[in-house]
């Protein structure tokens, strides 16, 4: 039994212009201490998939599918069982760090709120082990800025304070929504070093979610790659990284910055990420894709294992072996 593992994952929002399907269908299992990436463009579903294993869907939205843990599902327990879970076992890196750090409340009266609600600690205990994580996420002068508030700390420094608030507990489960998105090119470096010496030092299982291929590389066990709220293409990150099968994961690469590739220009996939009140009844990628007939417009391609290689799980309708010959050579 995997540590945690996702079975059929839904999520599905009620508009005024009708329902609106954002994640249809994910699958995935985590052991203790593997990486998961979850890429795609902005719109694709990765917060939303993940805030619905949070029980943190707006009111709007509903979730279907099974979140296994430890031997109960997070979708179907009650919620008093759920909070005792969230937070605490399995913990969520905020993509904006400014709407989920309290602006009112100093970053110590935060974290020991934490502590005492889930730890049962007393604030004295709460306050030291507060000020350990700050140093462990290599906060300088954490007991002066310990008392200070979320709105003191510059951007890569909120950012650390939250990545402390998550790992306060000592989740088995870390969750990090776009962590260091706003950050600069050498602060994002230090934090995705920081989450490889966590998962390393306390055997920390962690979905990464990012729309940068460039960051999970090195980081990742597991790749999945997002696109109008379904999977284009799942499997070992080396394979994704090193011999993608989809047009939309050869695009997202081309995208990204890789180190080994340094030099080369970068390509951006032409077009705009997916509207999903606007998909086409076939592969949602099929309106930007370069090898995309009439049949892929019209036609939802499944996911199945790979021709060259069957770990791997694609949705696409070329043939595997096909895109990667042609790239993005043809058409585009
Ligand atoms: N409360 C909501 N009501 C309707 N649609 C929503 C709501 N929240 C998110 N969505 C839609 O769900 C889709 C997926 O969003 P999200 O998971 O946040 O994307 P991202 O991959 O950028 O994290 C988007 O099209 C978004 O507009
Ligand atoms: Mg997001």
């Amino acid at each position: 039994m995997s540590l945690f593992e996702v079975k059929d994952l839904s999520v599905r929002f009620q508009t005024p212009e009708g329902p609106l399907n954002a994640v249809n269908g994910i699958n995935f299992a985590l052991d203790k201490g593997q990486t998961l990436g979850i890429v795609g463009e902005s719109g694709s579903g990765k917060s939303q998939s993940m805030l619905a294993l949070m029980g943190l869907l707006a009111v709007n939205g509903s979730a279907s599918g099974q979140a296994l843990f430890d031997g109960g599902d997070m979708l179907a327990m009650p919620p008093a069982e759920l909070n005792r879970i969230r937070g605490n076992r399995v913990a969520m890196i905020f993509q904006d760090p400014m709407t989920s750090l309290n602006p009112y409340l100093t970053v110590e009266r935060q974290m020991t709120e934490v502590l005492e609600l889930h730890k049962g600690m007393d604030r004295k205990q709460a306050t030291k082990r507060a000020l350990e994580t700050l140093e462990a996420v290599k906060i300088p002068e954490a007991a002066r800025r310990i008392g200070q508030y979320p709105h003191e700390f510059s951007g890569g420094m909120r950012q650390r304070v939250m990545i402390a608030m998550a790992l306060l507990c000592e989740p088995e489960v870390l969750i990090a929504d776009e962590p260091t998105t706003a950050l600069d090119v050498t602060v994002q470096a230090q934090i995705i070093a920081l989450l490889r010496d966590l998962q390393r030092d306390f055997g920390t299982a962690i979905i990464m979610i990012t729309h940068d291929l460039g960051v999970v590389a090195g980081l990742c066990d597991q790749v999945m790659v997002l696109y109008g709220g379904q999977v284009m293409e799942q499997g070992a990150a080396d394979s994704i990284f090193y011999q993608p099968t989809h047009p939309y994961t050869i695009g997202l690469l081309g995208a990204a910055p890789r180190l080994e590739h340094s030099g080369e220009t970068l390509v951006a996939i032409p077009g705009a990420p997916p509207n999903m009140a606007r998909l086409p009844a076939g592969c949602p990628f099929s309106e930007r894709c370069p090898l995309a007939d009439a049949y892929c417009v019209s036609n939802r391609p499944l996911l199945l294992p790979a021709a060259n290689d069957p770990t791997v799980l694609r949705a696409c309708h070329r043939d595997a072996l096909v895109v990667m010959q042609k790239g993005w050579r043809s058409g585009a």
